[in-house]
């Protein structure tokens, strides 16, 4: 069996996790919101109309803030519509995804609802079809005490006190073709500078994301991160990342080498954050808020199809992908990077939480059910609180067709110090061979391995459904540690987690 080694040691610190790196997204599209959380008929709803096995399978995620309410629906959002009575709501048409907006459910449900499943919203402003004033009058209606238009509007609404929201998106995707209302990077500088100016006299608590680019590939990238960010630098305090990976040419191996391009998207975003600071001769850094992050792929045929030949109905089932084990080693890639950056990446958004590109799946008027990918984002949220250490990793690599020479095992560890708690995160994403790996966590004394989770599968394709859930972790045996060594067998194309506590 080839051999892999890893070296630990608590001086290899990379950061403290923020917690909000285990965030999600909900958007008003396809059956995320109506008939994916909110379904009023369903039998298990609760006298809100939230489904409560949905929230209890979010619940267990754990995520502690949720994006709402776009994604591209936000750039024609237009907020007042979603207030108030909701049988003096009007429908829209929504513009984005060529949907029926029924507005039954806005702000103050979705508020209702990240407080029952333990979350904080992370809001974002229209600025696309609209822009300063708006995003000023929604901010209001959320966060100011009482005793002005807006504020007023929001205590009529049935909620005196605010809703002081801390976290905000100046727009989405800003860059791209398909955004209603898209900005050149001049425009855009020049709205979100003046936008967040504008907010942060509102209420100086919140914080504020800058829109970068919409993924790794677009044509501007970074000369838009580096042009936006000399505009609104001194007014934001994180930048956004979006990406989505897929294995559009079925080759295994070369799609799970695509984290290691995630890798260079966060390093190029943060040298680029570094060098307008270095510019603007600043002393505040600006870091990364990584707001959309997944597998999208399966679904791109059904989605055209629906927005172009049906449109306009309420909750079309859009960008429901049906993820599969390989999906699942993708994902927990993309967690593992995230965590190895974690001085800079602060914010995450797995993308997206419900129906819509997410690791959990609703049946109308039926069952709630955990796709593949559902496992090492619980996982990561679970066991991955504390700060990072970057194991030293001696790896063996294997070819791909695009990637050239790749690692075999990607890996990163949290320590967790209240808990006495190490997690080992591991992918051996070599789809042929086992391999031993030789953990050496020399500076803890007296700490043993207690689990080892694992999953794999020999059908890279295997997926799950309602009616069965064939892919899911299992715990195997673990070795008795020796002077702080110890081997375990990392399985060819395996999700692991190795969890050392005290002795
Ligand atoms: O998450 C789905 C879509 O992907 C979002 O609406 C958009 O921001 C991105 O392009």
């Amino acid at each position: 069996m080839k051999k892999a080694k890893m070296i630990l040691d608590k001086a290899f610190k990379v950061g403290d996790v923020d917690n909000r790196l285990y965030g999600s997204f909900i958007e008003h599209l396809g059956r995320a919101v109506y008939n994916g959380i909110y379904e009023p008929n369903h039998p298990l709803a609760d006298e809100n109309g939230f489904r409560t096995d949905v929230m209890e399978l979010v619940k267990e995620l754990n995520v502690p803030i949720i994006r709402y309410p776009g994604g591209n629906f936000v750039s024609n959002f237009f907020w007042e519509d979603s207030v108030g009575p909701i049988e003096e709501r009007k429908p829209r048409l929504e513009l984005a995804w060529r949907s029926l907006e029924p507005n039954t459910f806005g702000l103050g449900e979705f508020a209702k609802w990240t407080d029952k499943v333990g979350s904080k919203p992370m809001m974002a402003v229209n600025l696309g079809t609209r822009g300063i004033a708006d995003a000023c009058n929604l901010l209001e209606y959320c966060n100011h005490k009482g005793g002005t238009k807006y504020s007023d509007m929001r205590i009529k609404h049935g909620k005196k006190e605010p809703y002081d929201i801390k976290l905000w998106c100046l727009g989405n995707e800003m860059d791209g073709e398909w955004q209603l209302g898209k900005k050149t990077m001049d425009e855009y500088g020049r709205l979100s500078e003046e936008t967040a100016k504008a907010m942060k006299l509102i209420d100086p608590s919140i914080e504020l994301v800058s829109c970068g680019s919409s993924f790794m590939d677009m044509p501007t990238f970074p000369q838009w991160e580096a042009t936006t960010l000399e505009y609104n630098y001194d007014y934001v305090d994180y930048i956004s990342l979006h990406q989505y990976y897929g294995n559009l040419n079925n080759d295994s191996s070369d799609y799970l080498a695509k984290s290691d391009d995630m890798e260079t998207f966060i390093k190029t975003v943060v040298s680029t954050c570094d060098f307008v600071k270095a510019k603007k001769r600043s002393k505040k850094t600006i870091n990364l808020s990584f707001d959309e992050w997944n597998v999208w792929f399966h679904s791109k045929e059904e989605e055209k199809d629906i927005t172009t030949n049906h449109p306009w109905q309420v909750a079309p089932p859009l960008l429901e992908d049906h993820y599969n084990f390989e999906d699942a080693l993708m994902v927990g890639l993309m967690m593992i990077t995230l965590l190895k950056n974690a001085d800079r990446v602060k914010i995450a958004c797995l993308a997206q939480l419900v129906n819509v590109i997410a690791p959990i799946m609703t049946e109308v008027g039926g069952k709630s059910w955990r796709q593949t990918i559902y496992y090492p984002f619980l996982h990561a949220s679970k066991y991955g609180r504390g700060t990072v250490l970057q194991p030293l990793t001696d790896t063996p690599q294997h070819m791909t067709c695009e990637h050239g020479m790749v690692d075999d095992i990607v890996s990163v560890a949290v320590f967790n110090e209240e808990k006495e708690q190490i997690t080992v995160f591991a992918v051996n994403r070599n789809l042929e061979e086992d391999l031993e790996l030789n953990l050496d966590i020399r500076s803890f004394d007296n700490y043993k391995i207690n689990e080892h989770i694992v999953m794999t599968n020999n059908d890279l394709k295997a997926v799950n459904s309602s009616e069965k859930e064939d892919v899911y972790p299992v715990s195997v045996d673990v070795p008795q540690a020796d002077d702080g060594k110890t081997s375990v067998v990392l399985k060819k194309a395996s999700w692991n987690v190795i969890c050392f506590g005290k002795k």
